[in-house]
């Protein structure tokens, strides 16, 4: 793969983060996806647009996959855009949401960027070496008890699917430390591999919702699998447990 896109893909992830600070400011234009609690904004649309727009600029042999109805298929190297994850806390203005951008090639996750624009923080990876908060390396937390915890998790839109997620929410709330309901799977998964949390499931998510969050997870040292413990497909399994790795464990048994 070329040599600078890891600082390209941190550059465009900035510029969209610049982007949506702004539309904070502006008329939200607001519609609803798959259910009553699934929003979009022209904001979205518009990271979207300026996010492939500038990797059709500079690689135009590349594929794109992004969440609003975008898939590009040009070549083995694929980008993977969220443009905001966190729609809805964006919508409030809540701080949790981020723009989330990976890199596949040759089907190995390559890159990883997810950078949160209020708090100024990008996250990312590239494989082999290390994960990154801005110019600081980081890593996993080393907790091993389980019952000294600090896990995040989020509901699914699928109202069938808020039960489960519910019921796991209280089996777990009571032999934890806590469980935090951030709202932007790739910063859940960001936070854990810079040591802010020991865990993280969640029952339903997509490729683009964590598709840079967990390369930047393992290379920060910590461990990624589904809910069967075994080794998890971005396109595949629908449900994702992420950990320190000395957690992983008791977090997959107790989620059974
Ligand atoms: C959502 C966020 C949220 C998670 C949802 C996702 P979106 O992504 O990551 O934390 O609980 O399952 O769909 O819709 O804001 O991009
Ligand atoms: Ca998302
Ligand atoms: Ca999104």
């Amino acid at each position: 793969m070329e040599d600078n896109v890891y600082e390209f893909a941190k550059s465009i992830a900035k510029e969209a983060g610049q982007l949506l600070l702004e539309g904070l400011n502006k008329r939200m234009e607001i519609s609803r996806k798959s259910g009553p609690t699934d929003l979009v904004t022209q904001f979205d649309h518009a990271s979207q647009e300026l996010i492939a727009s500038r990797i059709r600029e500079q690689y135009p042999g590349h594929s794109i996959l992004a969440e609003e109805e975008l898939t590009e298929n040009n070549g083995s190297t694929q980008w993977i855009v969220d443009p905001i994850d966190g729609t809805n806390n964006y919508v409030y203005g809540y701080p949790l949401f981020s723009v989330s951008i990976a890199i596949e090639d040759q089907d190995e996750m390559k890159i990883g960027v997810v950078h949160t624009p209020i708090l100024n923080e990008t996250f990312s990876a590239c494989k082999g070496q290390g994960a990154w908060l801005n110019g600081d390396q980081i890593s996993v937390t080393q907790t091993e008890n389980f019952k000294n915890s600090l896990l995040a998790t989020g509901f699914p839109y699928d109202e069938k699917l808020v039960p489960e997620a519910i019921d796991l929410f209280s089996k777990l709330a009571r032999k934890t430390l806590g469980i935090r309901r951030g709202g932007s799977a790739a910063l859940d998964l960001s936070f854990l591999a810079a040591g802010r949390l020991d865990g993280f499931w969640e029952l339903d998510l997509e490729p683009w919702d964590i598709a840079a969050g967990s390369l930047i997870v393992k290379e920060a040292g910590g461990k990624i699998s589904d809910f069967q413990g075994n080794e998890h497909n971005i396109y595949k399994s629908r449900g994702i447990v992420a950990s320190n790795g000395k957690i992983h464990g008791e977090l997959i048994s107790r989620l059974s």
